[in-house]
């Protein structure tokens, strides 16, 4: 359905396991990658201050939590300036890589994205895998909100290179139209990651496991007991079809782009970069104050919610189009509101 590569099933050597969150999808990544750096040796001994994960400036804040937890520590964290796309530059991530193993430090892990949190920024994967490969450091791809757009076939370039990946995960909770929470999580070789989070004790030891009967999700996760989420999602995907699916994403993409359309034409507004998906990331040209007005104003009328970010230091509003129920129509709504509200305001 989604298009991914074969190395990710488990009929191969990897599999997949659904998780809460993909917070909880980054740190299984680093922690399998730690383990993988050093030879299962950080789960024995501890880490020693010298491992080092990278990510763009525009990854995700789960990650740099993922590396207080993991012990790898928030000063080996690597946040690799992007291009005018917000992409991660792999030449700068190339020379951060080589500076650090001249430190005698040891690269583990390497974050991409699949549409960055901030403006959809899709980090080049082929180049990014391709370096990940020759360097042997790990490969987490995080597709949370856009990597649902594989289901349709024309989006898949989305995801050229996820074929480097180590694991990869979306969340059917983000725009897969599934109650919260569900993340789907996939790594290419299980053995890695159940080698990492494994522990057999006394009451757990069972003829099903022993004689390999049944796979033990408890091995993929930090939590032992686990929640039946795949029931919600398998309903999901029952209900609507691949098909249904793939109307319901197509529409929001014309949708999101529609709405970009809209910016563009009128001149209080900009964009602050071009659309790749369903995402609008734009601005009034008046600057910080008026945007935070317009935002303040417009999400104390309980009308519509918008959220923002900072594209190059600059306060940016942010609509998404990805509800399970929204048409076109509250879209149009939106972009009224908005408008009107620049009127009162600026
Ligand atoms: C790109 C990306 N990664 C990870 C996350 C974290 O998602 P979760 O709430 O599933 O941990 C988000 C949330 O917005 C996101 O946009």
């Amino acid at each position: 359905m989604m298009g991914l590569p074969e190395k990710f099933k488990s009929t191969g050597t990897g599999g997949g396991v659904i998780q809460d969150s993909a917070s909880s999808a980054s740190l299984c990544a680093l922690l399998a990658g730690r383990e993988r750096a050093t030879k299962l040796m950080s789960n024995e001994k501890g880490c020693d201050g010298r491992l080092v994960a990278y990510s763009s400036t525009q990854t995700h804040s789960s990650v740099e939590k993922a590396v207080k937890i993991a012990g790898i520590g928030r000063r080996n964290l690597r946040l690799i300036e992007v291009d005018d796309t917000f992409a991660l530059r792999p030449d700068l991530l190339v020379d951060q890589i080589r500076k650090d193993r001249q430190a005698g430090l040891i690269p583990c892990y390497v974050c991409a994205t699949i549409g960055t949190t901030s403006s959809n920024a899709i980090d080049p994967l082929p180049e990014i895998g391709k370096i990940c490969r020759r360097e042997g450091i790990w490969l987490h791809v995080d597709g949370a909100m856009l990597g649902t757009a594989a289901v349709c076939p024309e989006y898949r370039y989305l995801q050229d290179g996820i074929e480097y990946a180590d694991s990869y995960c979306f969340n059917p909770h983000k725009w897969m139209f599934t109650n919260f929470d569900c993340d789907c999580f996939f790594v290419a070789d299980r053995a890695a990651l159940i080698h990492t989070l494994s522990i057999l004790p006394e009451y757990l030891c069972n003829q099903a496991t022993e004689s390999g009967a049944v796979i033990d999700y408890r091995d993929w996760h930090i939590p032992l007991g686990r929640r039946f989420r795949s029931l919600k999602l398998w309903f999901v995907i029952r209900h609507y079809g691949v098909e249904g699916l793939r109307t319901l994403i197509r529409r929001h993409v014309e949708w999101g782009q529609k709405f970009a359309q809209w910016v563009r034409e009128d001149k209080r507004f900009e964009l602050a970069v071009p659309p790749p998906m369903n995402l609008v990331c734009f601005r009034h040209v008046g600057g910080d104050e008026v945007n935070q007005k317009i935002m303040d104003r417009l999400n104390q009328s309980g009308k519509i919610y918008l959220t923002h970010t900072k594209l190059k230091d600059r306060l940016t509003l942010r609509l998404c189009v990805g509800q399970t129920h929204t048409e076109e129509r509250h879209v149009a709504r939106a972009w009224k509101l908005i408008q009107e509200t620049a009127e009162e305001v600026a």
